[in-house]
């Protein structure tokens, strides 16, 4: 019987319904809470906690197909089975059936669901499980194929560095003997001749391994299997390569559509065009879940994964950009099973076309450093490219190890692996220390959470701010302990509490608990741990004891304040998707009382247009005051009704919604925060800086509320000091400019002197002077007649498009009948004005400037 890849997985996970199991969709790529998961590796992933009892299961049975990573395959992709991304098939008990439900599901389906010719299955089971050696006997599946197999293969996990692991069993396809080496006694299930191929693991989980490698038995062992999709097709296809089954079909026919190779010749060509089409497939999926191209981490591998497909894209001969087809031709096909993809197409195919250009300068400039590192007399002496060279190529140009390696290698280099990893590892040192500093300022709170094991607090804070309440435990300096005294600082834990504890990017409640006289300020409210609430702050009267009861007072204020903030978070991330569009996903918030601020992905920044749709939209939001409402619903029941769920987090069987406009539907979002009870008392918002955080990434952080009031008073306050500021300065430019002006009129004064001619009596001098007003030519002309002893000094300008004058006569020639206003009179007829004045000194004007230099002329003669 032939199935395409997607009926195979319907199949099963409707065979597992029918089994009583709940079918949940796959997590993210991105491991939710897990520090010790770089990427989601398997089905079992996000169940851990159920597993070990932290947290109860949705259903006791559960079944999904799970989007999975694994970092290990990447350097063995391109040959016929390793893949990067892959789905997994799985069904988990959760404390509910074990081994017995578990062999006879997965034998029913295998053989009469699916109908694989049960003398083409083989079994494996760990060294001393003759539990399952039975139960697969029961089956009818002959002795000489159940094979017994020790740690390396039949016993599974942990996922990371601890966590639930047990013995497995396998199920294996045989291909038959032809297929085989024939190795007597030798080939079987674990031999990697190619004549067997896993296909389901079936593991009986019964511990929790913890860091040291101490195996905790479980209270309840489970359940958890893993069937990987591509290759039960492989199988089910009748092929002998994922390549050929149509879970890639599709994509190297697209690969050899741009590149204009033809697949299926064999050697280079074949697996560097396996190698593009896989890793466009992982890239596509990685930055749908939220992954974004760095240095480190997940960020690394999927840079790596870039480049490799641009280095293998390159062997192809592709020299222009090539990637973003091929990642189209991933979207339309796997969007109808994961619709994430087509909501994020705009923003998966902007980011590679980007990263994918970024890559092609650094290649070309790389591989130039490379050739230069491989021409070296020493390189060529040991055919070696030291770690310090490798690093400084992944450091500097951007270079990943294996495609260094690759390089080389295909020159005859080898690379010094070692020496590059001690180079990271330094690397990693310097940036960790630089961590451990920024931590060490903060409370120790993890040694806390050892010592007091409480139950958990009820928080009452979504409807009340003052809350009568029972001391749980007290912590001072990190112990546990009976009673915190005046002026002591620590940490109180109630057995209910009004105080927000900081929680998805809200900041805590701060406020007081009051018992009898005694006075406890509170200054921050963290998680203890899951559910647990610790109130920090000091005793600032009396003395606090466990038992005692308080009266709870939030800051009603702050708390206020925190709210429209929060409010308006939500408003915003509605607002930047309908502007800048269904991409933007919070990758990051902080809301405190003064402040928000939320951090999205998007690749360019926001423009100051973008950001005034933005604040218009929420203010708009804000003015039709719709009303805010949070339900707790079930989360399937939210993630249908298509509520906005955080990226990559994972929520429990119910959530909080907090919807905001009954009718409009202005947003709805999964959210545990504190929130106003209509948009209206935001009162304002406004948008105060937006900048990157990172590729991909962008932060705007905004004011509303007392915090929009406070910001524009300071606005306007420096606006109004800057102007003032502004206008002294420009006072005191003026009077600068009209000194210099003055000493530039005394030097031009100075310069004219020669020009001054002999009359009766003294001298004569008349000019004419460039631009000046009346003001520097009466300075002028006082000057120049205090220099020439007996004269008569007649200066003329335009001023403002108007001829101006100035007569000065000293007293001696007054005596001798020169008069100054007489002289203006006469030249300011000529220019058709008015003027006159005192004998000695005298001013005047006209109205056409054209006549200055006439009336000047015609001084020498009137004069005489
Ligand atoms: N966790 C197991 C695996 O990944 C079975 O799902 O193989």
């Amino acid at each position: 019987m032939s199935f395409t890849g997607d009926q195979l997985r319907t199949l099963y996970l409707e065979y597992f319904a029918e089994k009583a199991h709940k079918i949940l969709p796959s997590s993210s790529l991105i491991p939710h809470g897990d520090p010790t998961l770089l990427l989601t590796t398997a089905g079992m992933v996000q169940f851990k906690p159920y597993f070990l009892g932290k947290e109860k299961p949705p259903a006791p049975r559960l079944t999904t197909c799970q989007k999975c990573f694994r970092t290990t395959d990447i350097d063995s992709v391109g040959d016929a089975s390793h893949l990067t991304f892959f789905e997994m098939l799985g069904n988990f008990s959760i404390g509910d059936y074990f081994k017995q439900e578990a062999i006879d599901f997965a034998w029913e389906f295998v053989t009469e669901r699916l109908k694989i010719p049960s003398e083409r299955l083989w079994t494996t089971v760990y060294l001393d499980d003759d539990e399952a050696v039975k139960l697969w006997q029961a089956k009818g599946v002959p002795d000489n194929r159940i094979v017994r197999l020790g740690e390396k293969d039949n016993f599974w996990g942990p996922a990371g560095d601890s966590g639930p692991c047990g013995p497995c069993s396998e199920i294996h396809y045989d291909f038959g003997e032809a297929a085989g080496c024939g190795e007597p006694g030798c080939c079987g299930p674990a031999c990697k001749c190619g004549r067997f191929c896993e296909i389901w693991n079936l593991v009986f989980v019964q511990y929790d391994q913890d860091k040291s490698g101490a195996r905790i038995p479980l209270k309840n062992p489970s359940i958890d299997t893993g069937m990987g999709l591509e290759r039960l097709t492989t199988i089910m296809q009748g092929k002998s390569g994922v390549y050929q089954t149509d879970r890639f079909d599709y994509l190297l026919d697209k690969v050899a559509n741009v590149s204009g190779k033809k697949y299926g010749a064999g050697g280079e060509t074949d697996r560097a065009m396996r190698i593009v089409a896989e890793h466009s497939r992982s890239i596509t999926f990685l930055i749908a879940d939220g992954v974004i191209p760095s240095n480190e981490g997940r960020g690394y591998v999927l840079r790596r994964l870039l480049r490799r497909t641009a280095l293998f894209g390159r062997m192809l001969g592709l020299e222009k950009p090539f990637m973003v087809p091929l990642v189209e031709t991933v979207i339309d096909r796997m969007a109808p099973v994961y619709p994430e993809l087509s909501v994020r197409r705009g923003f998966i195919t902007e980011l590679v076309a980007r990263e994918e250009s970024r890559f092609a300068e650094t290649l070309f400039t790389g591989m130039q450093i490379l050739d230069e590192m491989m021409a070296s007399e020493e390189a060529q002496l040991k055919r070696k490219i030291t770690g310090t060279q490798a690093f400084k190529l992944y450091d500097t140009y951007g270079f990943p190890l294996d495609l260094t390696a690759e390089i080389a290698s295909s020159n005859g280099f080898e690379v010094d692996a070692e020496g590059f990893d001690h180079e990271m590892e330094r690397q990693r040192e310097k940036a960790r220390g630089a961590h451990k500093f920024a931590l060490n300022e903060n409370i120790n709170i993890s040694e806390s959470i050892i010592i007091v094991k409480r139950k958990q607090t009820c928080f009452t804070g979504y409807d009340t701010l003052v809350q009568q309440a029972v001391v749980d435990g007290i912590l001072v300096n990190n112990s546990s302990a009976d009673a915190i005294r005046e002026g002591e600082e620590g940490g109180i834990i109630l057995d209910k509490t009004p105080f927000y504890a900081e929680m998805g990017g809200q900041v805590g409640d701060t406020g007081e608990l009051v018992s009898g006289e005694s006075l406890f300020v509170v200054t921050d409210t963290l998680p203890l741990s899951p559910g647990v609430f610790l109130h920090q702050g000091y005793v600032s009267r009396g003395h606090i004891g466990i038992g005692d009861e308080v009266s709870a007072r939030v800051n009603v204020q702050r708390r206020s304040d925190i709210a429209r903030n929060h409010t308006a978070t939500h408003l915003l991330q509605a607002a930047l998707r309908e502007v800048l569009g269904g991409h933007v996903q919070q990758r990051g918030s902080v809301v405190g009382p003064d402040r928000l601020r939320f951090d999205f992905s998007h690749l360019k920044a926001v423009t100051s247009e973008e950001i005034a749709r933005v604040e218009d939209i929420v203010n708009e939001r804000i003015r039709e005051n719709h009303s805010v409402a949070a339900v707790e619903t079930g989360y399937q029941e939210a993630l249908k009704s298509g509520v906005t769920a955080l990226f990559g987090e994972k929520y429990g069987e119910k959530v909080r919604v907090l919807s905001i406009g009954a009718d409009t539907h202005v947003s709805a979002e999964l959210c545990g925060g504190t929130h106003i009870k209509a948009t209206g008392e935001i009162g304002f918002f406004k948008v105060v800086s937006e900048s990157s955080v990172g590729a991909g990434l962008r932060r705007i952080e905004a004011v509303t509320g007392r915090g929009a009031a406070v910001y524009f008073r300071d606005q306007v306050r420096s606006f109004h000091e800057r102007l003032e500021k502004f206008q002294a300065e420009v006072e005191a430019g003026k009077n600068t400019i009209a000194a210099l002006q003055r000493d530039l009129a005394k030097k031009d004064a100075l310069a004219l002197l020669t020009s001054a001619r002999a009359i009766p009596g003294g001298k004569l001098l008349v000019a004419s002077v460039a631009e000046a007003g009346i003001e520097t030519l009466r300075e002028m002309a006082d000057l120049l007649r205090d220099r020439l002893g007996s004269a008569v000094v007649v200066l003329g300008s335009v001023a403002g498009e108007k001829p101006v004058f100035v007569a000065a006569v000293t007293q001696d020639l007054v005596a001798k009948g020169y008069h100054a206003g007489n002289i203006i009179k006469r030249l300011s007829e000529i220019a058709g004005g008015g003027g006159g004045g005192r004998p000695n000194l005298a001013q005047g004007g006209g109205r056409d400037a054209s006549k200055l230099s006439a009336a000047l002329e015609a001084v020498e003669e009137f004069i005489r």
